[in-house]
Order: structure tokens, then sequence, then C-alpha cells
């Protein structure tokens, strides 16, 4: 399936959360929470301003991937933006001669959270919803995601997901802390996920 030949799927709802395409006027909310050390520091950036911020998640490719994770309001509560998902379509990798078959094919997934909105599922909640996406009307083969071994919460995200652990690798990824870390990568295939979900 060809970009062209999708029809955009979002936004998506479930049953507490709208997952929808992130705009430039949505920076700012992610900037609130991708600020706090707390949530940068496992990320694979931690820009020191707002406009740094800004300027990198302006980039057409970075925010086409790019999906707010909205609590939706109750009787009670505000529509919030509590955080934020990548959704990145890829190529495999592939033999030359069939290369063209490859292409955009699966997808890099990836996640953060406003800490006083962690411990009660919605991440759980939203990558599930986005992965039900990648393997309906996206059509996605394969999805994947990594992430630094010591990052306890996202890898047992990942596991309560039914992802598997591909690959654990020995002091592969450098921390901006100057530290060389253990890395993983989980993935999961689209015929796994009806026994997974
Ligand atoms: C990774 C991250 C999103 C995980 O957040 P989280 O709050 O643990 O995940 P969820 O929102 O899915 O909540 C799951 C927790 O809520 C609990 N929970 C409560 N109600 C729940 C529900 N209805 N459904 C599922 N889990 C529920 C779960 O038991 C789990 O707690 P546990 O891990 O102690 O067992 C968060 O730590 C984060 O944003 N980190 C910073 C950014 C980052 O590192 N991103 C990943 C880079 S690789």
């Amino acid at each position: 399936m060809t970009d062209v030949q999708r029809s955009d799927p979002w936004p998506i709802r479930t049953s507490r959360l709208e997952i929808r395409r992130c705009t430039p006027e949505d920076l700012d909310a992610l900037w609130e929470f991708r600020k706090i050390p707390e949530v940068n520091r496992w990320l694979g950036v931690a820009p020191a301003t707002r406009a740094a911020f800004r300027e990198r998640y302006l980039d057409p490719d970075r925010l086409a991937a790019t999906f707010v994770i909205e609590l939706l309001p109750t009787s009670d509560t505000e529509r919030t933006v509590i955080g934020d998902l990548m959704v990145r379509i890829e190529d495999a990798w592939a033999q030359l001669e069939v290369a063209g078959d490859a292409k955009g094919v699966q997808a890099e997934l990836g996640w953060a959270l406003g800490p006083a909105f962690a411990g009660r599922g919605y991440a759980t909640e939203a990558v599930k919803a986005a992965i039900d996406v990648c393997f309906g009307p996206l059509g996605l083969r394969r999805v994947h995601a990594g992430c630094f071994a010591d990052n306890e919460p996202s890898w047992r995200l990942m596991e309560r997901l039914g992802m598997r652990r591909e690959e654990f690798s020995r002091k592969t990824a450098l921390h901006r802390s100057g530290e060389w870390l253990d890395g993983m990568d989980y993935a999961l295939l689209a015929e796994e996920w009806p026994a997974a979900r």
C-alpha cells in the first residue's frame, strides 16, 4: 500500500483518549512535559529551550510522525494534552531486487507521558490504539521500538502490550550523561497482534 492509497485514519478515540495528528499549535503543550528532566532522561533528544523544541518538531517529517495524546473531557475535567506518540512509517531492510516491496511497510513507535498522568494505563491505551491503526487501516506488517534497558517503565509498557524483546545489546547506546548503556529493541508482527491484544 502506498501513502497515497492509504486514507488518513487519524484522529482515533479510545475509551479515555483521543490521539490526533500534532500541529504546530500543539507544540507548546508538548513542551510543558517534554521539558521535565524525568520525561526526557531517556528520550533521544532533550532540547534546552522551548524554541529549540519547536524548531525540531516543526520539521515536516518529524511533525508528520508525531501524535498528541489527549485525555477526553469528563463532567469534572477538561480535555487535556497528556502525552505524545511517534508513529514513523519506514522501509524494512530488503535486498535490492525486492526493495520496492519493502517500502513503508513498518513503523517505529515512541511515547512520552506527562508525569502527572503516569501510572493510570494511559500510555498503554494510546500505544495499543496506535498499533491497531498500524495493523488495521495503515496495513503495516511490523512495528518496533527501542529503549535504554534502564528505562523500565518503557519496556514494561511494551511487554504489557505483548511486544517481543528482539534484542538486548550491551553498552551500545551513548547516554547524554556520557555513559554507554545497554539497549533493548522490541517488535510485533501484524500476525502476532490478534493474540497479543
Ligand atoms: C514510558 C512511559 C510512557 C510509561 O508510563 P506509565 O505510566 O508507566 O504507562 P501507562 O500510562 O501505560 O501506565 C501503566 C501503569 O499504570 C498502571 N495502571 C493503572 N491503571 C491501568 C489501566 N487501566 N490499564 C493499564 N495499566 C494501568 C499499570 O499497572 C502500570 O503500572 P506498573 O508499571 O507499576 O505496573 C512514561 O514512563 C514516560 O513517559 N517516560 C518518559 C518518556 C520515555 O522514557 N519514553 C520512552 C522512551 S524509549
